[in-house]
């Protein structure tokens, strides 16, 4: 490896003959903007194709404006591709479904339920009878580490709590894929991390399959098997950097002063900066697109 760039790769590749967990084949997204008396047409979404395997993670970043949450949108069902298909388990989605979770940045809890029965609410919306829902969503919130806090309500709770119960509510339907949409992101940096590592060692437990948005770039390398850089106007995928960190991951702190974590870094940052000036990333370090 003459520049040490080399061992970065791009890939899309999905081992063997598996069926991806999660796949989009080509898939666009088109609003139409609504500007005084003109109606502007807004591709968020450009002929997407990725392919994401049981028990990965994928971290998808750029800047704002580049697609990222209408990505996640499309794969949860909230909104459908103007072309392509999305599938999950090698099935076409239609709307949303069971087998897709999701966290937002702001966790959206009911503020009159306890952290409990907001973990319980999904629960009660799939027909499961009280003592059951009592004892799977106390099983969530324990894994969460809030199993001393369940009883009280969200003005109670810290942002970082509330975002635990978050995770909890969409961990406790058990979803084949978990989507995460900048949920650290309003959190402080010391909450942030401690958030990091419970993602981790919950991943680490269940091997859940998890596509995550965040613009930060620490974030991106710290959590992810891959990480996907999009570039905006319109969103599309500007490239893809395999994350060769091993697994299970140390603290936040040990990864970053890594050789290696610093050099993806680096990288990322570079294609940032590229994917933000309208460059083609396979005229630059190799990237495949
Ligand atoms: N419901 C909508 N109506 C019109 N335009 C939208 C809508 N949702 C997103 N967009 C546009 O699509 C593009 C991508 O947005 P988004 O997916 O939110 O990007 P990101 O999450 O990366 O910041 C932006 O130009 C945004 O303004
Ligand atoms: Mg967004």
């Amino acid at each position: 490896m003459a520049d040490g760039r080399e061992a970065i790769k791009s890939t899309d590749r999905v081992d063997g003959t598996a069926t991806p967990k999660v796949r989009f084949e080509g898939v666009s997204k088109e609003f139409a903007s609504r500007q005084g008396a003109k109606t502007r047409t807004v591709r968020a979404l450009d002929d997407v194709s990725l392919s994401i395997r049981e028990g990965e993670v994928v971290t998808l970043t750029g800047m704002s404006g580049c697609g990222k949450t209408t990505l996640l949108r499309v794969l949860m069902g909230l909104e459908s591709a103007t072309s392509g298909t999305v599938y999950v388990n090698g099935t076409p989605i239609d709307g949303p479904g069971k087998d897709r979770a999701m966290v937002f940045q702001h966790a959206e809890l009911f503020p009159w339920r306890s952290a409990l029965a907001n973990v319980e609410f999904g629960l009660e919306l799939r027909g499961i009878r009280s003592a059951e829902r009592h004892e799977i969503a106390g099983r969530y919130l324990r894994l969460v580490g809030l199993d001393e806090s369940q009883h009280l309500r969200p003005y109670e709770l810290s942002g970082g709590m509330r975002q635990r119960v978050g995770m909890a509510r969409a961990l406790a339907i058990e979803p084949d894929v978990l989507l995460m949409d900048e949920p650290f992101g309003a959190l402080d940096a010391q909450t942030r991390e401690t958030l990091q590592s419970e993602l981790l060692r919950i991943h680490a437990g269940d091997n859940r399959t998890i596509l995550f948005v965040t613009h930060d770039l620490d974030e991106a390398v710290l959590l992810a098997d891959r990480v996907v850089m999009m570039a905006p106007n319109p969103g599309r995928i500007h490239a893809i950097v395999d994350v060769d960190l091993p697994r299970p991951r140390p603290d936040a702190v040990e990864l970053r002063a890594s050789a290696e974590f610093g050099r993806i870094r680096a990288h990322l940052w570079r294609l940032l900066q590229e994917a933000n000036s309208g460059a083609d990333a396979s005229q630059g370090v190799g990237d495949r697109r």
